[in-house]
């Protein structure tokens, strides 16, 4: 082969470090790598010291002037943000540049235009590390799976987040303590609240939806609770009752409106999850992920591995450099995309109204210890024509008792609806946790 491919990297930071040192070792990888060549990289602070051996003529704090290099034929962003990075990387698509991103933020709220640009200008954006870190997901959605009808997508999408829930689990340690571990870890987001409340994996399972189902969905529709209003004491009762507890994230095609639906509805939410213990997600721990895919005729079938950090996720990121550098290698067609790459919408998505999205819950009540309490709750949720599965008292002390009740499927607006008369009892002092049991 003659000229290597001029790859221009946006940011050198947990990933891109993982990215330099795959491309500067191929020893034993793939043969297409060393056709790819690093020839310019943008950092924010050029004084920082860096986890690989980078030439440090290549360094530049211009991020704009690395997308302008005539040598860089591929953009790969891994700098993070919505901001400048969604302009950078239309930028790239304008002058004819392919581009790699590991950003999920930038993709779930400007997906639709990106992909729009880069049909337009027949470039790639390719986003397997965009999910899942170092798991291929995007690219069975996209190819292997593509002879299924898909029905439901389900998975731990957010390492940061299991890997705490993980040790709250084993260890009964405090949230607040993990997340300090999981940053130094390299795990998670430059501004951690994306992790900890959930916009992470929202935005991750809107990436999903969209693929699985042939079409956009409204990222900010997506009802999202994180784990910030957790406590050891919910993963504690949680286990006694026979489950485990994760940061769910669910997309799923409701089959009763669909014939009748101009648009494809999806119900689709993260929340934090009560998952029997035989479960294939219930034994996923750490900072792995796993995606479920239900599909028509393949079954179920899951996805497992690591959901963050430097190696995993560069992975992932190196993986579309080779298939761009594929695409390159018998030459690109300068007016044609292969359409299993290129991943265009089918299909019109919608999502539904929360309130009609069908779950079970869990909710911890904290109540007056007074004979006939739990009748009383037992009897409000009734009223609003929601059935109980179980409603135990797990705690009493002199401030009162600790009450956990999970109730049969419900629509969300029914659950809303009583816990609005709950908090009304005389009886009730504090509703303190909720979550989504499956
Ligand atoms: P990071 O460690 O914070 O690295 C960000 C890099 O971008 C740093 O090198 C930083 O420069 C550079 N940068 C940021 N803003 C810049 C600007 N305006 N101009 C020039 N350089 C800039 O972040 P990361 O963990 O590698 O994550 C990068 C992206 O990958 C994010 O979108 C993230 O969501 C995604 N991702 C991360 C993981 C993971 O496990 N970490 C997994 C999957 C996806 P300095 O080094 O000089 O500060
Ligand atoms: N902060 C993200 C996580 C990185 O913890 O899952 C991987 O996308």
């Amino acid at each position: 082969m003659g000229k290597k491919i001029g790859v221009g990297l946006l940011g050198l930071g947990t990933v891109g470090t993982g990215v330099a040192n795959i491309i500067h070792n191929p020893e034993g990888r793939h043969p297409l790598i060393t056709e790819v060549e690093l020839v310019r990289v943008a950092v924010r602070d050029l004084a920082k010291p860096r986890g690989t051996n980078i030439p440090k003529k290549l360094l530049t704090q211009d991020p704009q002037s690395v997308v302008d290099d005539p040598s860089v034929e591929v953009v790969v962003e891994v700098m993070g943000g919505i901001e400048p990075a969604r302009s950078l990387i239309l930028r790239a698509i304008a002058a004819g540049k392919s581009v790699v991103t590991a950003n999920k933020a930038v993709i779930a709220h400007h997906g639709q235009e990106i992909a729009a640009a880069a049909d337009a200008a027949k470039v790639y954006v390719l986003i397997e590390a965009a999910v899942g870190g170092g798991i291929p997901i995007i690219e069975p959605l996209k190819q292997s799976l593509g002879g299924n009808k898909i029905k439901k997508v389900s998975g731990i999408v957010n390492g940061t987040t299991n890997y705490i829930l993980s040790r709250m689990t084993e260890e009964g340690v405090n949230y607040v303590d993990v997340l300090k571990e999981a940053q130094e870890l390299g795990y998670a987001e430059a501004d951690p609240a994306a992790d900890v409340e959930g916009l992470d994996a929202a935005d991750k399972i809107s990436i999903l939806s969209g693929l699985a189902f042939g079409g956009p969905i409204d990222r900010e529709g997506v009802p999202t609770q994180g784990i910030t209003n957790l406590s050891s004491r919910d993963i504690e009762y949680a286990n006694e009752l026979g489950y485990s507890v994760k940061l769910l994230a669910v997309a799923e095609k409701l089959h009763q409106e669909f014939k009748a639906a101009s648009s494809f509805p999806l119900a689709v939410w993260v929340q934090p999850t009560l998952i029997p213990e035989k479960h294939p997600l219930a034994g996923v721990n750490g900072v792995n992920n796993a995606i479920l895919i239900e599909g028509d005729p393949i079954g179920e079938v899951m996805f497992f591995g690591p959901g963050a950090g430097a190696g995993p996720t560069a992975s992932a990121v190196v993986a579309d450099l080779l298939n761009i550098a594929g695409v390159k290698t018998i030459g690109h067609q300068a007016d044609k995309l292969d359409p299993l790459l290129a991943a265009t919408s089918w299909r019109n998505c919608q999502l539904v109204e929360p309130n009609k999205i069908v779950q079970k819950h869990y909710l911890r009540l904290q109540a007056e210890d007074t004979p006939g309490v739990i009748g009383q709750i037992g009897r409000v949720f009734g009223d609003h024509n929601v059935s109980i599965q179980s409603i135990i008292q797990f705690d009493s002390t002199e401030a009162g008792a600790e009450i956990v009740v999970i109730t049969h499927e419900v629509t969300q607006g029914q659950f809303n609806s009583s816990l609005a008369s709950i908090e009304e009892m005389k009886v009730i002092q504090r509703l303190s946790a909720h979550m989504i049991c499956i």
